[in-house]
C-alpha cells in the first residue's frame, strides 16, 4: 500500500486527499502546508469521516516535510490561485518559487516520487517541477486534461440528456484557452458524437470547455476545487492500481507531434511507473495547427519562466 504525499492543502489538495481516502487504495495520505494547522485540521476531518464513509486511509496534516518521507506519489497543488480578471499565466511569479522550492523539499526525503502537479500556470510549473526535481520524465506529469475532458464531457451529456458516465472524449494541448477538444474522438458510447450533435452546438461546448475554468472563476471569485481535487485524484488511483489507463496529461514531449522539450496535454498511458507510453493520435491538419497554436502559447509562458530568477 502506497504513501501518498499531497502539498497545498487548500480548496484543491484537502479535496484531492479528501477524494483519495474515499477510495481506498492508499495507506497514509499526508497533507502538507505552510499553514500547518489549517492542513492538520482538514487532514482531521477527513480522518473523523472515515467511520461514516467507511475506509482506512489515514490523513495526517503537517507543515514539516519529514512526515513525508518515502512517499510514492506526490501532488502538488500549493500556490495561489487565479481571482476574477486573471488568466492562469498570471500566476506564474508566484507559483514558480513556491514549485520549485516545493519539489526540492520533496526530494530531500522521498527520493523517487511519482510527481503530479496541479499549480497554475500547469504546463509551465510542471516544467518546473521536473527541473527541480532531475526526476526521469515518465515520473513527473501534470493534472489538466482530466479536468478539461470532465467539464466538455459535462456539456456534452447535459446537452444530449444522457449520462456523463457515457462520454469518452479526449482533449490535448496546454491548460488555457488555447486547449484543442477533439470531437473526432468523442463517442457516446461508442458512437460519434458527430452522429448526435449538430456542429453549431458542439462548436459551443467546446468553446465553453476552453473557457470552463475561467467561467467558474466568474461564479466563485476564485478556482474551482471539487473536479480539479478529484481528477488529480484520480489519476493517483490508476497509479496505485497499476492500470494503464488512458487519460490525457501533460506530459513531456520529446518528439511526439513534432514538438520537443516541453510539458503539454497528451493521451498517455498511466500505471505504477507513471507514464508507460504517450500515445501518437493521427491528427488531421486542422488539429495540428490547433495543437501548434497551443504549443506556441506554453512556449511563450515557458519563456517567461527561462528568463526569471528563482531566488
Ligand atoms: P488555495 O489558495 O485554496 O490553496 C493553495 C494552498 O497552497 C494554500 O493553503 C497555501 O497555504 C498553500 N501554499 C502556498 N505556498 C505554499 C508552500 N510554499 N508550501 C506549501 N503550501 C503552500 O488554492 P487552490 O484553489 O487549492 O489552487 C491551488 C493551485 O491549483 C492554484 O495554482 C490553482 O490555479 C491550481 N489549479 C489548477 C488546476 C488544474 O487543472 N491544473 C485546477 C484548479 C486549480
Ligand atoms: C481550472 O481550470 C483554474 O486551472 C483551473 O479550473
Amino acid at each position: 500500500m502506497s504513501k501518498v504525499t499531497v502539498v497545498g492543502a487548500g480548496n484543491v489538495g484537502a479535496t484531492c486527499a479528501n477524494v483519495l481516502a474515499h477510495k481506498d487504495v492508499v495507506k497514509e495520505v499526508v497533507l502538507l502546508d505552510i499553514k500547518g494547522d489549517f492542513a492538520r485540521g482538514k487532514a482531521l476531518d477527513t480522518w473523523e469521516q472515515a467511520p461514516i464513509d467507511y475506509y482506512s486511509t489515514k490523513t495526517i496534516g503537517t507543515d514539516d516535510y519529514a512526515e513525508t518521507a518515502n512517499s510514492d506519489i506526490v501532488v502538488i497543488t500549493a500556490g495561489i490561485p487565479r481571482k476574477p480578471g486573471m488568466s492562469r499565466d498570471d500566476l506564474i511569479s508566484t507559483n514558480a518559487k513556491i514549485v520549485t522550492s516545493v519539489t526540492e523539499s520533496i526530494l530531500k526525503y522521498s527520493p523517487n516520487p511519482i510527481i503530479i502537479v496541479v499549480s497554475n500556470p500547469l504546463d509551465v510549473m510542471t516544467f518546473a517541477a521536473y527541473k527541480a526535481a532531475g526526476l526521469d520524465a515518465s515520473r513527473v506529469f501534470g493534472m489538466a486534461g482530466i479536468l478539461d475532458t470532465a467539464r466538455y464531457r459535462a456539456f456534452l451529456a447535459e446537452a444530449l440528456d444522457v449520462s456523463p458516465k457515457d462520454i469518452q472524449a479526449i482533449l490535448m494541448g496546454g491548460h488555457g484557452d488555447t486547449m484543442v477538444p477533439l470531437p473526432r474522438y468523442t463517442t457516446v458510447s461508442g458512437i460519434p458524437v458527430t452522429e448526435m450533435i449538430d456542429d453549431e452546438k458542439l462548436t459551443a461546448i467546446v468553446n465553453r470547455t476552453k473557457k470552463g475554468g475561467g467561467e467558474l472563476v466568474q461564479l466563485m471569485g476564485t478556482s474551482a476545487w471539487y473536479a480539479p481535487g478529484a481528477a488529480a485524484a484520480q489519476m493517483v488511483e490508476t497509479i496505485v492500481r497499476d492500470e494503464n489507463r488512458i487519460f490525457p496529461v501533460c506530459a513531456y514531449v520529446d518528439g511526439q507531434y513534432g514538438l520537443n522539450d516541453m510539458f503539454i496535454g497528451v493521451p498517455v498511458k498511466l500505471n505504477k511507473n507513471g507514464i508507460g507510453e504517450i500515445l501518437e493520435l493521427q491528427l488531421n491538419k486542422d488539429e495540428m495547427a490547433l495543437l501548434n497554436q497551443s504549443a506556441e502559447h506554453v512556449r511563450a509562458v515557458m519563456d517567461v519562466f527561462n528568463g526569471m530568477s528563482l531566488a
